[in-house]
């Protein structure tokens, strides 16, 4: 599903913005709550899913908790399970991508309406949607082959791609500090009631009740932004004892009943209502996060863009240690250094809109496919400017692919136009993507980037920013490579 209100922004006719950095860092006052609902618009990226899906999970799943009492030393793990179930979605997606041969994220928004757990006998709409998204461009015979290979390693495939999705979510929650039972909730999403669920076959009340929360809160959201409320609460009856809680599906049905349900949390709501609407019912003390918390759940979301692909593999964690070396060669200030290391991890997020079949392509793009890829930073800055404390870094972040002759993209910037923060990742990533491998190559040795890189200095990249790489890379003076710069 397209995200029209954020691409409608990075038309051409956006007045280019000046960027002016604080003198000292503005307020970063930030809580727990505010900036998770925030970056739950990146996860629903990844799974391509009507934006604010996370969102309205979360006001549904909580109500639905309210409903059947949860006990109160619960919520906490259900609110978060709710906006971040999501998170280790990311992993399979390269996968997704090889099994079916075409877009993994097309493929998973329309299969979430789809009765997976019947393979022997698929429906006519499950068909469609896999000759739709199989191996798309290739002739009929191509296509019948990949359609028939699916269908008869679906099991096997289901189960693999939820083992790495639960996985890996479990384990980023782990790190988020979110604590074990939000994390064993992610696991256990994809349980089903009866036991066809995936990964373990869990069965009843040994599926986690958070799990089973989420698992109805998700439904109820999906086929509501596809279908319509009455349509999503047909289906969750008729799935009632199969993939659902009996009770869950009572306790939905009583507030559908009284309206209360879907209160603020309709896909055509404006998200911004729907988030204040989350934001009220954060179960936390709404203390401000300590600078540590912060870091580490920009360190979990840049582990969560950086799992999308192989050939990304801890790409932005490079990107953040590189551009930390130059920032410390700048001798900036800590508060600065700080700044650029959150916005250099975060500074791909918007890649999470990219499917793998452009991300992981061995051949030239299309036209179309490197539209997608440029309009990257700017759902980068959109996302992250939700976030007050992080205007900075939203802007910063979002400037990554601008170049100081105004050549590079989404807003053709120019050197007035890109502060010195800006210019240290612009440099980072590019230094960081030379030097790692690609589809279509191996990576470059340090030495090999920085020689090529030194022929677009000044021009392009920033020349006091170039040569404390180079004195970072080498430790030595950068009079090697700036002797080619003029
Ligand atoms: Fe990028
Ligand atoms: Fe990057």
């Amino acid at each position: 599903m397209a995200i029209p209100n954020l691409r409608r922004r990075l038309g051409d006719d956006r007045p280019k913005p000046r960027l002016v950095v604080a003198e000292r860092p503005r307020e970063t006052t930030i809580s727990l709550s505010e900036i998770i609902s925030a970056m739950s618009f990146a996860l629903d990226l990844t799974e391509d899913a009507m934006q604010g899906h996370a969102l309205r999970c979360c006001l549904m799943g909580m109500r639905i908790a309210d409903e059947i009492g949860l006990p109160e030393s619960e919520r906490t793990s259900l609110y978060y399970a709710l906006l971040l179930k999501d998170i280790g979605c990311s992993s399979n997606a390269a996968r997704m991508c090889s099994i079916v041969g075409g877009n993994d994220r097309a493929l998973k928004a329309g299969a979430k309406l789809e009765d997976w757990t019947k393979p022997h006998r698929p429906t006519a709409s499950a068909v469609k949607l896999l000759w739709r998204e199989a191996v798309p461009g290739k002739g009929v015979f191509r296509k019948a082959a990949r359609v028939l290979k699916i269908g008869l390693t679906q099991h096997r495939n289901n189960r693999e791609m939820i083992q790495l999705r639960c996985d890996r979510g479990a384990e980023i929650m782990r790190k988020l500090g979110m604590g074990d039972v939000a994390a064993e909730a992610v696991r256990g999403l994809d349980e089903h009631w009866d036991g066809a669920g995936y990964p373990e076959g869990r069965k009843g009340v040994d599926i986690p009740l958070i799990s089973r929360i989420c698992a109805v809160a998700q439904h109820l959201d999906v086929f509501c932004s596809e279908r319509g409320a009455p349509a999503a609460m047909e289906t969750l009856r008729e799935r009632s004892g199969r993939w659902f809680d009996p009770d869950l599906v009572e306790a939905a049905e009583t507030l559908y009943r009284e309206r209360t349900l879907f209160l603020d949390c309709s896909p055509r709501d404006d998200q911004e209502i729907t988030r204040r609407a989350v934001l009220q019912l954060d179960p936390g003390d709404h203390h401000e996060l300590p600078a540590s918390r912060i870091d580490l759940i920009c360190e979990a979301f840049a582990d969560v863009v950086d799992a999308k692909s192989p050939f990304t593999f801890r790409h932005s964690m490079g990107v953040a240690q590189v551009a930390v070396d130059i920032a410390r060669c700048l001798k900036l200030p800590d508060a600065r250094v700080t700044l650029i290391r959150r916005a250099a991890l975060l500074h791909d997020i918007g890649k999470l809109s990219i499917s793998n079949a452009i991300l992981d392509k061995m051949g030239h793009l299309t036209r179309d496919e490197w539209t997608a890829i440029r309009e990257h930073p700017g759902l980068t800055h959109e996302i992250l400017s939700r976030i007050p404390a992080f205007e900075e870094v939203a802007l910063i972040a979002g400037q990554h692919h601008e170049k100081l002759d105004g050549s590079g993209y989404p807003l053709h910037l120019e050197a007035a136009d890109l502060s010195l923060e800006s210019r240290v990742i612009t440099l980072a990533d590019v230094y960081s993507a030379m030097t790692e491998g690609r589809p279509y190559r191996i990576g470059l040795e340090p030495a090999a980037a920085l020689q090529l890189l030194a022929r677009d200095v000044p021009t392009q990249l920033d020349k006091r920013c170039f040569d404390a790489l180079v004195l970072s890379v080498t430790g030595d003076v950068a009079h090697n490579f700036t002797s080619v710069v003029h």
